[in-house]
């Protein structure tokens, strides 16, 4: 594994699409950054993290052993990695919030950036971003965000989380080459959070309704079950959860 360390970058997923662009890249090739001026989160958001408080990389894999179809599967690794880490250390109460917000006690303390890299309408390549809120402590204006330290007290060793992540992702790229779809989709949907809890949404036009999490379909649309007892699914720009 090569992990390339920067002490200010614009985005670390940006600066690793650029240098997969020009170069052949090893499996597991980590850019991680002390800084980033310009982090971005998912739907055009900004992340923003205290310097050198959290964890903040992006790790390139090469995935052309997977159909576009199944492109989710991606995000369900990358969710099933982060939590199997923050179980081992003992991070209470940890949950999935569609499609790949990870949260303790209902608090957010990781972000997931998935960008994939088409090629000749194939897959080949993911540049998966990570922000891990560690040893920061104090979020203005983000009452809803956390961190493991606030969580449990402790003080953690970056580098070490980092080495300790690696080999989750690897554990379940694993079953991902071998098919093992069902498996995947059904520990992901385990730990969904407000699954089978009565909820309130808002649509895309701002309307409020109410449902049940029941799942995620094969493309990672949300499926949630309507007060009239009907299926729906729901694309990210469709649906957001209120809590
Ligand atoms: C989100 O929850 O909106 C996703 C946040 C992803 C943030 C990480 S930090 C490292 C990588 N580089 C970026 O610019 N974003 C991701």
């Amino acid at each position: 594994m090569r992990i390339i360390k920067l002490d200010a970058i614009d985005s670390t997923n940006t600066y690793l699409r650029d240098l997969s662009s020009a170069n052949l890249l090893e499996d597991y090739t980590v850019v991680s950054a002390n800084k980033q001026t310009k982090g971005r989160g998912q739907m055009g958001a900004v992340w923003s993290s205290e310097e050198s408080s959290n964890l903040t990389f992006s790790m390139l894999r090469v995935v052309s052993f997977l159909e576009s179809d199944n492109q989710y599967y991606l995000n369900i690794v990358a969710a099933l990695a982060l939590t199997k880490l923050l179980s081992r250390y003992n991070i209470p109460k940890i949950s999935i919030k569609w499609p790949n917000d990870i949260l303790s006690v209902d608090k957010k303390i990781c972000g997931i950036l998935i960008e994939n890299v088409i090629k000749q309408n194939k897959l080949s390549s993911s540049i998966i971003g990570i922000g891990l809120n560690v040893n920061q402590t104090k979020f203005i204006n983000l009452p809803k965000a956390s961190s493991l330290k606030l969580i449990n007290g402790n003080h953690f060793n970056l580098d070490e989380l980092l080495f300790e992540l690696i080999k989750d992702f690897k554990f379940y790229f694993s079953i991902l080459e071998k098919g093992g779809f069902l498996v995947l989709k059904s520990e992901y949907e385990s730990l969904l959070f407000k699954k089978n809890k009565p909820s309130t949404f808002k649509n895309g036009e701002g309307e409020l309704f109410s449902g049940f999490i029941n799942g995620v379909t094969e493309n990672g649309c949300l499926e949630v079950m309507l007060e009239d007892n009907k299926m729906q699914s729901f694309n990210l720009k469709e649906i957001e959860l209120l809590y």
